[in-house]
């Protein structure tokens, strides 16, 4: 089979491609990805060499460059994860957002039905989406797969626009899709302007934790290969038209985060962890900061049978000995406009809220 992944060059798409392409000596993988600052090609330096992979520089928003790829690939299935991801980017600069992530899966859903016709036997466009669709949680309560739309940031609303544009082509044209919501990934390879990250880096570089407004924001974190096992378990597995929440029953507030990473970041490296803890630092809260994502995943456990297999404590120590044993990476991807982009987003956020 022949398998195009966009936006492989990213955090989940570098896992993903890690993970199966090695598994997976049957089927051909073709990573396209514009490489945008979010990107490091060294991320795929296990892969690159392999026989059944390969790569090409592609921009989604160019929709006769990616006509070209799907013409020279073929693909039978595509993988979509290629979009611009972090919310606070998309609160300074929407318009790439609405480019990338509706636009982008416009062209590809196009390329699928102009490449597959009425053959679609065998075919399928897996949509790899957020549960920031479904907005925000009060104290209680879950996202389920039939929970209303209800985004709150340009981010959110641009995945949930494309969330809608694939089930419609798999309504209307009858284009085989399957889409997953999934909550907040951890783990190796994510571009550190992300919580976990950002933290790990700080804390062991003694820099300020910036911890928006009371820090009593709740995420519900997954090791990022679960989740990468998840996709491809519904990509195999799945059924077709349906949508999977996946989610990681790892219900933290952002201080207990960053408190147990600054205890990890200590332990690891044989610092002190009370002064680790010191550096947090509460400045001014993100607009429209959703309050807490809960993810109910029993569709998946049940029909599907798949259940995380790191929990908070083993993917968290694994991410913090990666961040700290990776420091070329890590280097690699504080390009000068990593720079630019912690100077515009905490620039102005203060000190003390
Ligand atoms: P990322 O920002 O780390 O990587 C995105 C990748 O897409 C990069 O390699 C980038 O170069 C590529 N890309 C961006 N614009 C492109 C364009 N116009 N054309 C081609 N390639 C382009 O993102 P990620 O965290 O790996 O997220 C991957 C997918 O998973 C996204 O669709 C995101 O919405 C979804 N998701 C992420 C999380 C999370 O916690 N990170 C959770 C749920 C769902
Ligand atoms: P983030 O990693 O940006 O993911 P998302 O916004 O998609 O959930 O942020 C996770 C949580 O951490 C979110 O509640 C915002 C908060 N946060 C901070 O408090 N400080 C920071 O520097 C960052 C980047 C995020």
């Amino acid at each position: 089979m022949n398998v195009l992944v966009t936006g492989g060059a990213g955090f989940i798409g570098a896992n993903f491609l890690r993970l199966l392409v090695p598994r997976h000596a049957e089927h051909r993988f073709v990573n396209i990805d514009a490489l945008t600052y979010a990107a490091n090609p060294k991320s795929l330096a296990p892969i690159e060499d392999a026989p059944n992979y390969a790569f090409e520089r592609v921009d989604i928003t160019d929709a006769d460059a990616v006509t070209a790829a799907f013409a020279k690939h073929e693909p039978d299935m595509v993988v979509h994860f290629a979009a611009e991801s972090h919310v606070d980017r998309s609160i300074l600069g929407p318009k790439q957002f609405l480019r990338t992530n509706f636009e982008g899966t416009f062209n590809l859903l196009e390329a699928c039905r102009g490449l597959w016709g009425e053959n679609t036997e065998g075919k399928l466009f897996h949509h790899v989406s957020t549960d920031e669709v479904y907005g925000s949680l009060g104290a209680e309560g879950f996202f389920y797969e039939t929970t209303a739309y209800d985004p709150s940031s340009p981010y959110s609303a641009s995945k949930a626009a494309s969330d809608h544009l694939v089930r419609a082509w798999h309504r209307t044209y009858g284009l085989p899709v399957k889409i997953t919501n999934c909550s907040n990934n951890y783990g190796p390879l994510q571009f550190p302007e992300k919580l976990i990250p950002l933290m790990i880096l700080n804390a062991h570089e003694k820099k300020p934790l910036p911890i928006y407004g009371e820090g009593l924001n709740v995420r519900d974190w997954l090791y990022v290969t679960d989740h990468c096992e998840a996709i491809w378990k519904v990509v195999l597995e799945g059924k077709v038209g349906e949508t999977y929440n996946i989610g990681g029953h790892n219900e933290k507030t952002n201080i207990e985060v960053v408190d147990a990473l600054c205890r990890l970041v200590a332990e690891e490296t044989g610092g002190d962890a009370e002064a680790l803890l010191a550096l947090k630092k509460f400045v001014k809260d993100r607009p429209g900061h959703d309050m807490r994502y809960a993810i109910d995943a029993s569709k998946i456990e049940k029909d599907l049978g798949w259940t995380p297999k790191e929990t908070f404590e083993t993917g968290m120590r694994k991410t913090v000995r990666w961040y700290l044993d990776n420091d070329g990476w890590v280097q690699d991807v504080r390009s000068g406009d990593y720079k630019k982009w912690i100077e515009a987003n905490y620039g102005d956020r203060g000190g003390e809220k």
